[in-house]
């Protein structure tokens, strides 16, 4: 395989190659310490307040997409082949303002402005894709965005008026896109990158021999977990293995009778297609993290690192997915639940990664439910979630998945309260009962986010929740 020893992407509008750099350097310090583009803000150096906001375009299938990403846990080594847009490129060529900062100075969207860069970029990736969003879109799209000054209501005027103010067709970013095309489809080789502690692979059979000669590496995906050790707890990463670019792992295969999702596949390209099979998802995937986090964490991400506390395992145990791993050239597959062996123990041998998770399609006649409860409604971890299928046949109950996240070590699937709900009559009283059992299933502990009682308690009342949001109208066609 070829290699090569340096990075090169676009910055705005210039082609920058790089050769020293280290798997733990962020694209924000780059960005504001090596080329002075200040407007760029740190505030939380964690992926929660959207000051570090920036655009990265990517070429997917030939096509050139950009999101907003956060640049504080970007690690700089990722955004090989990019392009990187920054607030400075907003500039017109008069020095003017884009639509997106002329509808904010002019609705009063700005106080103290420390926010205002980052929140300019969130509206400006926003306005690009839909000039004329409406409400709960510049909501979803300003989840990762923290102001402390203004107030939203401004904010979120100027997003819905920005179109007033100019269309994207004759914004620099769509006039120039040919060209950047180009460059991007240019710098495409397909070779490994040796940066000295950090390497890109240069495709999933490179990684997978990689990490099986060298398993001591840390994988890296989309680094919404990982980013944080280096800007929090001052680790270094090094060796690392940087996988987000591996397009080997970003498909999406739904034909035939299940979903195969690559482990590299971000929160945002897997919400359209789980949303569209499991409509039941789509408030509780908008719900997790904001947006620039879903553009870069992946799904094999939130399961690899075995948090009791991540999204995705209670409602994929729920839906029964499996787990495709691989090391070297063996793969083999397994029950999501069995994944998950003990607090940050899972079955996954040295060298061996996640490579997809495979969720099996709907059934008929499966009723579906995914919760999460916090302290927030938006950009915040859970305290409870679950994942709750429940099959119901000549009016009473087949079979039930439940499984819970932040209620145990694991994320775990409820074996007591399926048991008390399996064979009994689809009624009030089978979740009355599930309610009670589940008591048996978890001892959930105490930490400042929510308390063993209290958790317990909300565990109880979403099987009430169930019966109350699904059941009586479900009876009502059992028995039509
Ligand atoms: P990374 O950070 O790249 O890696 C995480 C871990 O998994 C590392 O140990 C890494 O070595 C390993 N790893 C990654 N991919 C693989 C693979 N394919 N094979 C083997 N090992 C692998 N999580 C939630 O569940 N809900 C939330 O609401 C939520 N909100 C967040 C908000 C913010 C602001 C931030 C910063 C994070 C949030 N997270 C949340 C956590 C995080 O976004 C998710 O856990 C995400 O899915 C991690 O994916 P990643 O690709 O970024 O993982
Ligand atoms: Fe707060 Fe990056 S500095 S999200
Ligand atoms: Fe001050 Fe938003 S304007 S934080």
């Amino acid at each position: 395989m070829e290699t090569r020893n340096h990075i090169r992407f676009l910055l705005n509008g210039e082609e920058q190659r790089l050769d020293k750099v280290r798997a733990c350097d962020t694209l924000l310090d780059f960005l504001r310490l090596k080329k002075r583009l200040t407007g760029t803000k740190e505030g939380c150096a964690e992926g929660d307040c959207g000051a570090c906001t920036v655009l990265v375009g990517r070429l997917r299938d030939g096509v050139l997409r950009y999101e907003p990403v956060n640049a504080c846990i970007r690690f700089l080594a990722t955004v090989d082949g990019c392009h990187v847009v920054t607030v400075e490129h907003l500039r017109g060529p008069d020095g003017g303002l884009n639509a997106v900062q002329a509808a904010l100075v002019e609705h009063h969207g700005s106080q103290c402005g420390f926010c205002t860069p980052g929140i300019v970029m969130a509206l400006y990736a926003l306005w690009m894709e839909e000039p004329q969003p409406s409400e709960a879109k510049v909501e979803q799209a300003l989840q990762g965005n923290l102001c402390r000054c203004t107030g939203y209501e401004p904010i979120v005027r100027a997003a819905m008026a920005a179109a007033e103010h100019g269309l994207p067709e004759a914004d620099p970013l769509v006039q120039e896109r040919a060209g950047v095309l180009a460059a991007l489809e240019a710098m495409r080789d397909r070779a490994r990158v040796e940066l000295g502690d950090a390497v890109l692979p240069g495709d999933v059979g490179d990684f997978a021999a990689l990490y099986a000669e060298q398993p001591e590496a840390i994988v890296v995906a989309g680094a919404t977990d990982v980013g944080l050790w280096v800007t929090k707890f001052l680790r270094d990463i090094g060796p690392a293995l940087f996988i987000g670019h591996l397009d080997g792992l970003q498909g999406i295969d739904d034909g035939g009778d299940a979903i195969r999702v690559g482990a590299g596949v971000s929160y945002s390209d897997a919400i359209p297609v789980l949303e569209r099979h499991f409509p039941h998802l789509s408030e509780y995937l908008a719900r997790i993290a904001g947006w620039q986090v879903r553009n870069m964490g992946t799904i094999g991400g939130n399961i690899a690192n075995g948090s009791p506390i991540g999204d995705m395992p209670p409602v994929l145990i729920a839906l029964g997915a499996r787990v495709a791993l691989r090391r070297g050239k063996e793969q083999r597959e397994m029950p999501l639940e069995d994944f998950f062996i003990d607090y940050g123990k899972q079955d996954r041998q040295a060298g061996e990664f996640v490579e997809a998770i495979v969720v099996p399609k709907p059934e008929p006649d499966v009723l579906h439910a995914a919760w999460k409860v916090s302290k927030r409604r938006d950009e915040d971890i859970s305290s409870v979630a679950a994942g709750l299928a429940v099959t119901v046949a000549n009016g009473h109950i087949a079979n039930a998945r439940v499984a819970f996240g932040g209620m145990a070590g694991v994320p775990k699937r409820a074996e007591q309260a399926e048991a008390a709900l399996i064979g009994a009559e689809f009624s009030q009283a089978a979740f009355e009962a599930a309610a009670k059992a589940v008591v048996r299933d978890f001892e959930p502990l105490s930490d400042w986010r929510a308390s063993a009682d209290y958790r317990m308690l909300v565990a109880q009342n979403l099987f009430r929740r169930f019966w109350a949001e699904l059941g009586a109208g479900e009876q009502a066609r059992v028995w039509a």
